[in-house]
């Protein structure tokens, strides 16, 4: 009898993410005789048993496809939100599961992906991860897939804000995406030689990145390029945060846990904003005018660069070996170019964030960047 497998992809879609299904899919296919059904939307698909046929037919060519054939969404099967209720429809995505005679589950996806999968497998199911996001921020792997294309995206976009605020001696400020991890910014930053880099990492203090932009402009260049991560905090924000944090960690009613969220929910409110309050606070600070360009969803999508494509039909096809050799309740992680089976209890709810004594920071500092701090 052929083993069956089932493919989903959750949280925000990324390039890679179909070079991954195909990696998959082809080498179940093809090596190990599987059977191989896709899932639409992620977990709520699941749920709702709509199904894709993954037959070799629909995995030819999508190798180069940006986003997901499958289709995606960030619901979780826990917290599922049905009728304007958030249901737990762990039941429904285990009779789902048995239904098609599943003998593995393959989520692809970021961290909190991760954690919902671990979820699955503790009730039972043979659960198998990859770990694709741009922001990069999955523990326990070198890298991620869809962060190389992401990254070359915000490095050109970088190249071309220069030579616009070179001509009008502006200060660009450029919003780059990772809310808990600055991967993306610092890489790009240091790739396209951003004058000042911020990081979640790394709170700033505004009057630093202002006198460094005036130092510049008294050095005859009137002009600056601000990488910013959506997620850098200003140093007091940060304490801010901090306390918030140190409260819910510390809640143990459900009143202290509520009003712990919504102190949270208020503080990411008043974070909201922050960059077009950034680039204002240093126009006021320099006297040169400045500008915002948020790069939003297009660092997401199109086509998947080479490495990309070469990193998700790595891990893809390592995963079908994987499930053929019965290993499940695994991600299955980059190490160097080859792949390492990492229990989902050592990836899920833990954040892989940019050490202070990375090469990328220590390189940016050498080169003169500003960080902010
Ligand atoms: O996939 C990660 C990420 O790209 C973050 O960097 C970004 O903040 C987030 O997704 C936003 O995605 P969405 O609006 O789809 O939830």
């Amino acid at each position: 009898m052929p083993k069956s497998i089932g493919i989903l992809t959750s949280g925000g879609d990324c390039p890679g993410l179909n070079a991954a299904i195909r990696g998959v899919g082809k080498a179940a296919h093809s090596k190990f005789n599987m059977r191989v059904i896709g899932f639409r939307d992620g977990f709520r698909g699941l749920m709702e048993n709509r199904t894709m046929t993954l037959d070799p037919a629909a995995l030819s060519g999508i190798l180069t496809v940006g986003g997901t054939i499958l289709g995606t969404s960030r619901d979780k099967p826990q917290k599922m939100q049905i009728g304007g209720k958030e249901i737990d429809a762990t039941d429904a995505i285990i009779a789902t599961y048995e239904k098609h005679h599943l003998d593995a589950l393959v989520c692809l996806g970021g961290g909190g992906t991760q954690k919902n999968a671990l979820h699955l497998k503790q009730q039972g199911l043979n659960i198998i991860t990859l770990p694709k996001t741009i922001d990069n921020d999955i523990f326990n792997t070198d890298v991620c897939f869809g962060f190389d294309t992401a990254l070359g995206i915000a490095t050109e976009a970088i190249d071309r804000l220069h030579s616009t605020a070179h001509s009008h001696h502006r200060i660009v400020v450029v919003e780059i995406m990772g809310h808990r991890a600055g991967w993306m910014a610092l890489g790009a930053g240091v790739a396209g030689g951003a004058d000042v880099i911020l990081i979640p990492e790394i709170p700033y203090r505004v009057e630093k990145i202002a006198e460094a932009i005036r130092e510049r402009s008294r050095g005859g260049s009137p002009f600056s390029i601000v990488a910013v991560a959506e997620g850098a905090v200003s140093k007091s924000d940060a304490d801010a945060l901090q306390v918030i944090e140190q409260r819910k960690a510390k809640a143990s009613s459900k009143t202290d846990k509520k009003q712990a969220k919504a102190a949270l929910a208020k503080w990411e409110q008043g974070h909201s904003g922050n960059t077009w309050r950034l680039a204002k606070q240093l126009e006021e600070m320099t006297g040169l005018e400045s500008r915002v360009t948020i790069l939003g969803y297009v660092q997401r999508g199109g086509t998947p660069s080479a490495a990309d494509r070469l990193l998700a039909t790595r891990l893809g096809t390592a995963c079908a070996d994987l499930i053929n050799d019965g290993v499940f309740g695994v991600m299955v992680a980059s190490r160097g170019q080859g792949t390492a089976p990492v229990p989902l209890g050592q990836v899920a709810g833990r954040r892989k964030t940019v050490p202070l004594d990375h090469g990328w920071i220590k390189a940016a500092r050498l080169v003169g960047t500003t960080l902010g701090d």
